[in-house]
């Protein structure tokens, strides 16, 4: 395999461990990083550091190939602004970040008129996936991604079946846009768990060891994956002062950087129901609003006792349930995505790409690729053969779980919405007949009707 010399930009975390996973690989990495402090760091962990822009620039054969790993937003810009006038037309610039496929849109118009090559790729697996194996969702030209594809699979995390979880995936921002969807998904799968754990804990009276062991069972089953992995280990850790579960100690108030609010905003934007990805966002925002919360939580306090109907297996099959609904959402998302900016998306090898490496990686991802590889890919996963049966047959746990959590009064927005999902799109025949009824009567917005062609508008004063 051809060994390259790639410059990276942006030593942080993420930046210097990938520079050192690149170079395992036998590439010749030149790192530059405008912290000094950071630098010293990469220089300490082995890495060929340069001290100035332009020394790094001079250090790269031609064409330069720069892969930046800084944060995602202005800063971007800030740096290829930078590099510009000292770039030639064939280099390729390529950003690593989780930056706005919007953005990675209009940097790859912005320097192909200047010649220059530009990929946006999605990173998924946190620091340690960077270090030793990445799953890499790619955008960009082809061109550009055939200059460096021979990189790109030597880092990234390999499936079980031995396969590269990297792929080119489509022109311009495609990659952040999967990636971006990624962790729309990633949003949905958390908050799910989450509320699976508000479940056992307030509805079953489970403590966190006990709840631990039931996700480190559910592990061994048709969720594993590697968050229920690491729910199990974050509800094993102890406070090393205090001694009480570290979980029980932590602010119930998450924080988000962005690219989930992006998956929900995109979905609005396309008109694709994503309800259970739109859910998990505003979860995080209802958590957020901790003083809020405890201010109400005093003024309108309701004791409805456990949720006594409740049991951990019931509670199992709805997880797999609501997962299968809300990957299903986030497929849908790419697919609608993927018409309009004219990608061409292959959704086998989204699933395929994300099968190891990444946050949402899980033995379910087979089938979910497995789905999209048919000859006729499924209208929607929920009917995709192999995830249907299961969805079926895990339904009324669902339901089980969702009407429980509603007597016993705990938030489950992301379970209930999964549910309404299904519903809503398993209904041939919806209440919005009223709502444009009640358009056309108040707007004259008219109507289509079920039994003949056109648009039709009614005076419904008129015989008032
Ligand atoms: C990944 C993660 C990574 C990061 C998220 C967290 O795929 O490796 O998704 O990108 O952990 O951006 O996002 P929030 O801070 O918004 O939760």
């Amino acid at each position: 395999m051809s060994k390259q010399t790639l410059g990276l930009l942006g030593l942080g975390v993420m930046g210097r461990n990938l520079a050192l996973n690149i170079s395992d690989k036998g590439h010749t990495v030149i790192g530059h990083e405008r912290d000094a402090a950071l630098r010293g760091t990469a220089r300490q962990a082995g890495l060929n550091v340069a001290d100035t822009l332009d020394a790094f620039l001079t250090a790269l054969p031609s064409p330069r190939v720069i892969w930046l790993m800084v944060t995602a937003g202005a800063a971007v810009d800030e740096v290829i602004a930078s590099l510009l006038p000292q770039l030639s037309p064939g280099d390729l610039v390529i950003d690593g970040g989780n930056s706005d496929f919007h953005d990675t849109e209009r940097r790859a118009k912005d320097l192909k008129e200047h010649r220059i090559g530009f990929l946006g790729i999605g990173v998924s697996g946190g620091e340690e996936g960077a270090r030793h194996g990445p799953s890499l969702m790619i955008g960009g030209e082809q061109q550009g991604w055939e200059t460096i594809s021979n990189l790109v699979v030597s880092i990234a995390a390999r499936a079980r079946d031995g396969t590269a979880c990297a792929a080119w995936l489509g022109e311009g921002g495609a990659g952040h846009f999967v990636k971006m969807t990624h962790n729309g998904i990633e949003y949905a799968d958390m908050q799910l768990i989450a509320e699976c754990w508000d479940l056992m804990r307030r509805g079953l009276g489970l403590d966190a060891s006990g709840a631990a062991e039931i996700f480190k069972g559910w592990n061994e089953g048709p969720l594993a994956s590697y968050l229920i992995e690491i729910t199990s280990r974050v509800l094993t850790q102890l406070d090393p002062e205090t001694s009480r579960p570290l979980v029980d100690l932590i602010a119930d108030s998450a924080g988000e950087k962005g690219t989930g609010r992006w998956t929900a905003t995109a979905a609005l934007d396309l008109g694709v129901p994503a309800p259970t990805i739109a859910e998990a966002v505003m979860a995080r925002a209802v958590s957020a609003r901790l003083e809020e919360r405890e201010y109400l939580s005093e003024l309108l306090s309701k004791d409805l006792g456990r949720a006594v109907g409740l049991d951990v297996t019931t509670l199992e099959r709805a997880l797999l349930a609501a997962k299968i609904i809300a990957y299903a959402q986030g497929f849908a998302l790419m697919d609608a995505g993927s018409r309009h900016y004219n990608w061409n998306l292959a959704l086998d090898q989204v699933a395929r790409v994300w099968r190891a490496g990444c946050i949402i990686r899980a033995d379910f991802l087979d089938d979910v690729a497995v789905a999209f590889t048919e000859q006729t890919a499924p209208f929607n996963l929920m009917s995709a053969p192999g995830l249907a049966d299961r969805l079926t047959e895990h339904l009324s746990d669902l339901r089980i779980v969702v009407a429980e959590a509603a007597r016993a009064g705990i938030p489950i927005p992301a379970l209930s919405s999964a549910l309404a999902y299904h519903d809503g799109m398993t209904s041939a025949r919806l209440p919005a007949d009223l709502i444009q009824a009640q358009r056309d009567y108040f707007g004259a917005h008219t109507y289509r009707r079920t039994d003949r062609s056109g648009d039709f508008h009614t005076d419904w004063t008129g015989s008032e």
